[in-house]
C-alpha cells in the first residue's frame, strides 16, 4: 500500500450526518502513516463528539477560533501553514456557500482562508440542497477557485431521499487523498476534455442527437486524474456520475460545448475532444411544440463549427487529440481527419458491430500520430483508458521536450 507518512493532512468537519463516515477517514490517513490534525465547526459538534476524533488522531480537536489554550500551542495561522493538504469533510452547503464568500467567522472558516496549501471539499447534503443553483454556482466558483471538489456520490441520503449529495464514503476520500499526493505523468497538467453527446433542439421538447453514453470519455478524465492532471470536462447530457476530482461543466448543444471549450482552451496543456457532437444543427429551433400537421416535415439543418478543428487553429495551442468513429475504412478516414484537422493524435475506433464503441462498456483503439501508431486491444473502457492517456503523457511530453528543444 502506498504511504502517506510526512504528509500532514487537516481535516475539517462540518454539521451534517456524514461526519460519523469522517472518523473512518481518520483511521485510515493514520494507519497509512499520515499526521492528522482534526478541526471542527460548532455545528459538526452537534453530531459527532470531539473525543472521537481526538482518539482516533492522538490529537487534540480544535474546536474554537478564540480558545488561548490552542492558540498557544499552535495558533490558526500556524495550523493552516503546518499541513500539506486541508481536506473539509464533510462539507455542507451552509459551509460551502460561507467558504465561497470569503467568510471567516469561525476556526475552519478561517484556516480555509488562510491556507497557502490545497484545499479540498467533500460535499454532503440533501438533494435538493445541492440541485439548488445557489450550492450549484458556489461549487463552480469554488472549483475556480482551485479549491478540489471531491464528490458528491449518488445514493440513499439519510433523509430518505435518492439523489447527488452523500459524502463520498470514507475509503473514497482516502484513495482521493493517495491520488492527490502521487505525482503521475501529467502531475502539473491541465487537461481539458469533452465527452457524451450533444442535443440540438428542434423544438421545446425535441432534439436531434448521436449515439454516445460519455463512458469512454468520463473514462478518460478519471485515468487522467489518476496520472495527476488536473481535468476539466466538458460534458453533454448523460447519464453518468463525474469522474471524483473533474472540473465537470454540462453543457447541452453543441454551441454551448464549443463556447465553454473555447473559453478555456488557450490556458490547457492538452485537449481531448472525445465528444460525439452534433455535426448539424436545425436552423430555427421552434419556441413553441410542433405540431403533426401534414403528412411531412422539413427541418433546414445548418452546419456547427468544428470544436476540434477550432481548437487545433489556435496559437499557441494545446497538444490536440481526436476521435474519429468509423464504420468502415478506419484507418483511411483516420489519418484523414488527423491532416485536415492538423492534430498532435486521432484515437480511432469501429463502430456499429456491437462489441466496442458507442454505448458498450468496451472498446478498442487504433491510435495514429505523424510518425507512428498503436494498436490498444479490446478490453473494458477503463483499461483502454489507462492506454491512451500514457500514450497521450509519452506523445505531449515528447512534443513538449521538442518545443522546448525549438526555443
Ligand atoms: N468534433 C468536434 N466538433 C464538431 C465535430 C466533431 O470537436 N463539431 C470532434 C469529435 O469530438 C471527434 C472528431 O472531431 O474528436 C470527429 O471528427 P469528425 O470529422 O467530425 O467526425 P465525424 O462527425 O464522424 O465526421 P464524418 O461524418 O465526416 O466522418
Amino acid at each position: 500500500m502506498q504511504s502517506l507518512s510526512n504528509k500532514k493532512v487537516l481535516l475539517g468537519i462540518t454539521g451534517g450526518i456524514a461526519a460519523y463516515k469522517s472518523a473512518e477517514l481518520v483511521r485510515l490517513l493514520i494507519k497509512a502513516g499520515a499526521e492528522v490534525r482534526v478541526v471542527m465547526t460548532p455545528s459538526a459538534q452537534k453530531f459527532v463528539q470531539p473525543l472521537t476524533y481526538q482518539a482516533l488522531s492522538g490529537h487534540r480537536v480544535y474546536l474554537d477560533l478564540f480558545d488561548a489554550e490552542a492558540e498557544s500551542a499552535m495558533d490558526h495561522i500556524e495550523l493552516a501553514r503546518w499541513c500539506d493538504l486541508l481536506l473539509v469533510a464533510p462539507a455542507s452547503a451552509d459551509f460551502l456557500g460561507k467558504m465561497n464568500a470569503g467568510y471567516a467567522d469561525n476556526l475552519l472558516l478561517t484556516l480555509c482562508l488562510a491556507s497557502p496549501q490545497p484545499v479540498a471539499v467533500a460535499p454532503a447534503m440533501n438533494q435538493q440542497m445541492f440541485a439548488n443553483p445557489a450550492t450549484q454556482e458556489n461549487i463552480k466558483q469554488l472549483a475556480a477557485k482551485q479549491v478540489l471538489l471531491w464528490g458528491p456520490a449518488s445514493g440513499e441520503q439519510a433523509c430518505g431521499d435518492v439523489g447527488l449529495g452523500r459524502m463520498l464514503e470514507a475509503q473514497q476520500l482516502f484513495d482521493n487523498v493517495l491520488l492527490h499526493f502521487s505525482p503521475g505523468k501529467l502531475a502539473g497538467v491541465k487537461l481539458l476534455l469533452t465527452a457524451g453527446p450533444t442535443r440540438e433542439a428542434i423544438d421545446p421538447v425535441r432534439y436531434i442527437s448521436n449515439r454516445s453514453s460519455g463512458k469512454m470519455g468520463y473514462a478518460l478524465a478519471a485515468a487522467a486524474i489518476e496520472q495527476g492532471a488536473s481535468v476539466t470536462l466538458v460534458s453533454g447530457p448523460v447519464a453518468l456520475p463525474a469522474p471524483a476530482g473533474a472540473d465537470l461543466i454540462a453543457v447541452e448543444s453543441a454551441q454551448q460545448m464549443y463556447d465553454a471549450v473555447m473559453q478555456r482552451a488557450p490556458a490547457s496543456d492538452v485537449f481531448i475532444a472525445c465528444a460525439a457532437v452534433s455535426d448539424y444543427r436545425v436552423d430555427q429551433a421552434a419556441n413553441q411544440k410542433i405540431k403533426k400537421s401534414s403528412d411531412s416535415l422539413s427541418l433546414k439543418l445548418v452546419l456547427n463549427a468544428d470544436i476540434l478543428a477550432t481548437v487545433s487553429a489556435l496559437a499557441p495551442r494545446p497538444f490536440c487529440v481526436g476521435f474519429a468513429a468509423e464504420t468502415q475504412d478506419v484507418e483511411k478516414y483516420a489519418l484523414g481527419k488527423l491532416q485536415q484537422k492538423k492534430l498532435d493524435m486521432i484515437a480511432a475506433n469501429q463502430v456499429g458491430d456491437g462489441n466496442s464503441g458507442f454505448e458498450t462498456d468496451f472498446n478498442q483503439l487504433e491510435v495514429f500520430w505523424r510518425d507512428g501508431r498503436h494498436s490498444i486491444g479490446h478490453a473494458s473502457k477503463a483499461e483502454v483508458a489507462n492506454q491512451l492517456i500514457e500514450l497521450i503523457a509519452e506523445r505531449y511530453t515528447c512534443a513538449r521536450s521538442r518545443q522546448a528543444q525549438q526555443t
